[in-house]
């Protein structure tokens, strides 16, 4: 919910254990298996402990949503981070929200006539580009266009990837990691006024299951399943480094097999809340314990004590992890996930103009906005901060590889062969830099 107070929840899809979807879970043995397995790991008494202490702080951040509203998020100016920020304060809190915003990280001057191309290049090409959703597209399949490459090679969102990607914390004895960016192409988002969008609600990127079953991502949250809340580590790149998110599928999108440090976009025009921007979930810790423990406790009857944790009961026979899929990201409503109170705390970020960027961490639940009520066209570039990893440098050879003839990038089924394009340079005269870029 935004400051406005016209907006309203709305229509996304709830999540709800219908017989439907119950028979869905367990058809599959592997549902009933997950939670087994880390039940017998990490033992009744330490779920309920994490269960319950979490319950308890989502309450608080209630609280703390309530007072800051939207200045929940931190925000920094491009120049402060060019400049070297020596904020010990403001880096603990980004870790803690697990989001951010950055001002002023691209000129006007340079934003205004990278947007026109890139309308320019979507316009002349409308007949080969899929977007979504079908009949209006609000999100355009194309990864390829002088404009993205313009935006995804300028050194100071490469300079930023690399400050994000430092937010997590890195072995020195590692040489295969580091914060040094890759560049993950993804699509953009060109919204006309008045467009509503309900596709993408709150969800999680970086897959489903996976996070409970593939034992290195399993790994990555052993933290949340002993119930040690104070040494949560959301950030610990030696752990999630070799995590398989394309555990289940080797597709993109919301179970990208790559891992971004943060997941971000850059504005191509101003965006304002209900005005296509986006909603995020303004605590990473809280949020990821929340939904990782919840398919362990079935509800009370009584519905009045569904807010009090102590009334759910553990349940370690089921089979429904809710929201959750083998194929897709994770997704979160209401009345699945009820101690996150959605409604109240998932927040529009603050009104962004051209060439500021919005950041999220991969654990972080997110939507884009629902509504766009402005008078002029709300876009954003997706564009992360990936850093070198064993994984990602070689997915990113294979993204070079089919980008440099125009092709999509491996993780998305839905682009087509772009040299065709009018307009289309791929990495003409950028070769190099693309390759460092991209893992060579
Ligand atoms: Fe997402």
């Amino acid at each position: 919910m935004s400051t406005n107070k016209s907006f309203s929840w709305p229509n996304w899809p709830d999540i709800t254990d219908d017989a439907t979807t119950l028979k869905h879970y367990l058809d599959d043995p592997d549902y009933v298996a997950a939670k087994q397995k880390i039940t017998q790991m990490f033992g009744q008494e330490s779920l309920v402990q994490g269960w319950i202490k979490t319950c308890t702080e989502l309450e608080a951040l209630a609280k703390e949503v309530r007072e800051k509203r939207e200045g929940i998020f931190p925000v920094i100016e491009m120049e402060d981070i060019a400049r070297g920020l020596d904020a010990p304060e403001k880096l603990d809190e980004i870790r803690r929200i697990g989001s951010f915003i950055v001002r002023g990280v691209i000129p006007s001057s340079e934003i205004e006539p990278i947007f026109e191309d890139l309308k320019e290049y979507i316009a002349t090409n409308k007949d080969e580009i899929t977007g979504y959703p079908h009949e209006n597209p609000a999100i355009y399949c194309v990864y390829s266009s002088p404009a993205q490459n313009n935006l995804r090679s300028h050194p100071k969102l490469v300079d930023l990837m690399r400050w994000a990607n430092n937010l997590w914390d890195y072995s020195e004895s590692d040489s295969d990691t580091s914060p040094n960016p890759l560049v993950y192409a993804d699509r953009v988002r060109v919204r006309a006024p008045g467009a509503e969008f309900l596709g993408l609600g709150p969800h999680i990127d970086s897959g489903g299951l996976c996070r409970w079953t593939e034992p290195v991502y399993r790994e990555v949250y052993s933290d949340i399943f002993s119930g040690n809340l104070e040494g949560r580590n959301r950030y610990n790149m030696s752990k999630r480094k070799d995590a398989d998110q394309g555990f289940y599928s080797r597709s993109g999108d919301l179970a990208s097999t790559v891992l971004r440090s943060f997941q971000g976009w850059t504005a191509l025009t101003k965006t304002a809340p209900q005005e296509g921007t986006i909603l995020l979930y303004p605590n990473v810790h809280l949020a990821i314990a929340y939904v990782l423990l919840r398919p362990f406790f079935s509800p009370p009857a009584d519905e009045t004590k569904i807010m009090d944790p102590h009334e759910w009961t553990f349940d370690a026979s089921g089979s429904w992890f809710p929201g959750a899929s083998k194929t897709g990201g994770q997704c979160l409503s209401p009345s699945s996930h009820p101690h996150l109170r959605l409604k109240e705390c998932l927040l529009h970020v603050p009104a962004l103009d051209a060439g500021d960027t919005v950041w999220w961490h991969s654990d972080v639940c997110h939507a884009v906005d629902p509504e766009h009520v402005g008078n002029i066209e709300a876009s954003v570039a997706y564009i992360a901060a990936t850093p070198t990893t064993r994984i990602n440098k070689e997915h990113m050879r294979g993204q070079y590889d089919k980008m440099a003839l125009g092709l999509a990038p491996p993780d998305y089924s839905d682009g087509v062969d772009e040299s065709k394009f009018k307009g289309f340079q791929g990495f003409e005269g950028k070769e190099a830099l693309f390759k460092t870029l991209m893992g060579y």
